[in-house]
């Protein structure tokens, strides 16, 4: 079998023309949806990730502040910056990039976040509201890109076995949580393995749907997909590449050539789940400012 390639650009350019409308509509009411990105420190993975959020934002009209401090900012000026903009009222969504450097509590920076403005979908408010199926929270972007890559490409998860490999906050916990819901998108059986599940390749052989986010470059390999699995690679590696004009080239955590003769469908790296993230966390920024709407 060959696999169809299950690419993010054009669903996320669907939703991206969902958001126009709806960004428009704010616009006759004299609200600009306001997105704030605070980065800490200079990983240049980071500074990748923060500006095409940046470009996300500005392409579509969204007010984007993008607010870069130094490495070795004190956690208290931190949470300080956070206090501000909790308060702005141009501001609607509020994010701190990670990882944050070590001597700044990642929690803590969580927790100060008001819960209406974490488009990350990463306070315990948000995270506990999608835990019981209540879909007014803001839902982690990531997961829920997943979920409505999958839901408009025609990928079925009802009744089907799902194996998520990756048990991290930010992946594989909300993304077990929304799959194993109620309702349309969900409904799956879901299993998740981890760094500690003894024989990955049982399990991994079992789903109709595998998710992968370990990273860990080109760890799933064609002997351990069942022939016709839908395939989503949620990694995002960056290896080292003479030829490469950067000097690395990006791979994801499947070994994408192999698994495609085997998958029935498959999502490609880059250009897979990280469009789709960028473009939830702007649907999740919209949804941000029309709330403020009906208050
Ligand atoms: N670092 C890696 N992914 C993410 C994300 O989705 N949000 C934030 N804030 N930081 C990240």
């Amino acid at each position: 079998m060959t696999a169809r390639l299950i690419e993010g650009n054009a669903v996320a350019e669907a939703i991206r023309n969902e958001l126009r409308k709806r960004i428009s509509d704010l616009s006759a009411e004299g609200i600009r949806p306001g997105l704030a990105v605070i980065m800490v420190g200079d990983d240049p993975g980071s500074a990748v990730y923060v500006r095409m959020k940046e470009k996300e934002s500005t392409e579509l009209g969204i007010l984007s502040r993008t607010i870069k401090l130094p490495a070795d900012t004190p956690e208290s000026k931190l949470l300080e910056l956070i206090d501000e903009l909790n308060a702005d009222p141009k501001i609607h969504g509020l994010l701190v990039q990670m990882p944050v450097p070590k001597h700044i509590d990642p929690e803590k920076v969580i927790m100060r976040i008001s819960p209406e403005k974490d488009v990350d979908g990463f306070h315990p408010v948000n995270v506990g509201k999608m835990l019981i199926g209540d879909r007014t929270g803001f839902l982690s972007c990531t997961p829920h890109g997943i979920q409505v890559m999958m839901e408009r490409s025609g990928i079925e998860t009802a009744g089907r076995h799902v194996v998520i490999c990756g048990r991290s906050n930010i992946v594989g916990k909300p993304m077990a949580a929304l799959l194993m819901q109620k309702g349309k998108g969900a409904d799956a059986t879901v299993t998740v393995c981890h760094s500690k599940t003894k024989d990955m390749p049982s399990f991994t052989r079992q789903a109709d749907i595998l998710i992968v986010a370990m990273g860990s470059p080109q760890f799933i390999k064609e002997d351990m997909v069942k022939d016709g699995a839908v395939v989503i690679d949620v990694g995002m590696n960056r290896v080292p590449d003479a030829a490469a004009k950067k000097g690395y080239r990006l791979v994801g955590d499947v070994d994408f050539e192999a698994v495609s003769r085997k998958a029935s469908a498959i999502t490609p790296v880059p250009g897979g789940v990280g469009l789709m993230t960028r473009v939830l966390l702007m649907e999740n920024t919209v949804k941000a400012a029309e709330k403020t709407k009906k208050r």
